[in-house]
């Protein structure tokens, strides 16, 4: 497996795999990576000759008091969970390399980014559409892999592809759970102990709303109201929001019907979570 830190070493290799016929697929993360990103990057190297792996804390994607500076990073660690899942390169730019100082040009979606994360973190998704569109450039794959634990990028990331005319194809993977429940994130480090424990709320809430909807209920005001009840069960807990909307166009629905999506997210003390089903 190699490292890379710079767009131009980066593209000389993909270069040298296309030559031999090579297909390419990419996981774009973070870094900090935990089992979640592991199986996207395990399903990548099932499906494609080479992977590559970008590990960049993107500072676009954050607000101006959001968690940019605490944000964990381990890039030892996080070689060995990429050799380990079958990674042929890690691309590891530094924010000079990935930013012109005048850097002016931002891509952006006018659908989709304005209710659920977008609500509070109004500048996220033109961050995120931002970094994956110059990822995209960069490295330029067939496939690329994004977790449904990100429901709303997911479907963000879909809708950009389509528009713009990326010759990519997005694939959306299972969300990766601990055995309790939790939904894997970079973001639990964050967690003490008692909040770890007030943090199975999420799962929870959304296991109810699941319930409800097996069980046959079509009123989502209802099962909004059984998810937001449960959450507030938990002291140490603070909605953000409790949501079900349609899985692709992010807009929010009052009869459960196609492919409804419950989404919510939470403060479990200062760290937000989020978590999501489709019911
Ligand atoms: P990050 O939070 O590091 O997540 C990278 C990818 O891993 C995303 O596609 C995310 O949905 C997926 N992922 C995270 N936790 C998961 C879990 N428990 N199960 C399954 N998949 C999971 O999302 C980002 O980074 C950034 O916004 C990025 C797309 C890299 C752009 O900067």
């Amino acid at each position: 497996m190699q490292i890379a830190e710079t767009i131009e070493e980066t593209r000389r290799i993909v270069k040298e795999w296309r030559k031999e016929g090579l297909s390419v697929g990419l996981v774009p993360t973070m870094g900090y990576l935990h089992d979640g990103h592991k199986s996207l990057i395990v399903r990548a190297a099932g499906e494609n000759d080479r992977v590559v792996v970008s590990d960049f804390v993107n500072p676009t994607q954050f607000g101006v008091n959001e968690d940019l500076d605490s944000y964990p990073r381990d890039m030892e660690r996080d070689a060995a969970v990429c050799e380990e899942a079958g990674a042929a390169l890690i691309f590891h730019p530094s924010p000079e390399e990935m930013y012109f100082p005048d850097h002016c040009t931002f891509v952006d979606m006018e659908s989709l980014t304005k209710g659920l994360c977008g609500k509070t973190r109004p500048t996220h998704f033109r961050g995120v559409c931002t970094v994956v569109s110059k990822l995209f450039h960069i490295v330029a794959p067939d496939r690329a892999y994004f977790g449904q634990k990100d429901a709303q990028q997911l479907a963000v990331i879909r809708r950009m592809a389509r528009d713009l005319d990326f010759d990519i194809e997005i694939v959306g993977c299972p969300i990766v759970r601990e055995a309790d429940g939790l939904a894997m994130s970079s973001r639990n480090t964050y967690l003490d102990g008692k909040e770890r424990q007030a943090a199975l709320i999420l799962s929870q809430a959304l296991a109810r709303g699941e319930e409800m909807a097996k069980a046959g209920e079509k009123d989502a005001a209802k099962i909004k109201a059984a998810m937001e009840e449960k959450i507030r069960t938990e002291p140490l807990a603070k909605i953000d929001y409790v949501e079900i909307v349609d899985a692709d166009t992010m807009e929010s629905l009052d009869t459960v019907a196609g492919r409804p999506l419950a989404a919510i997210a939470v403060y479990i003390g200062k760290t937000r979570l989020i978590d999501n089903t489709l019911l």
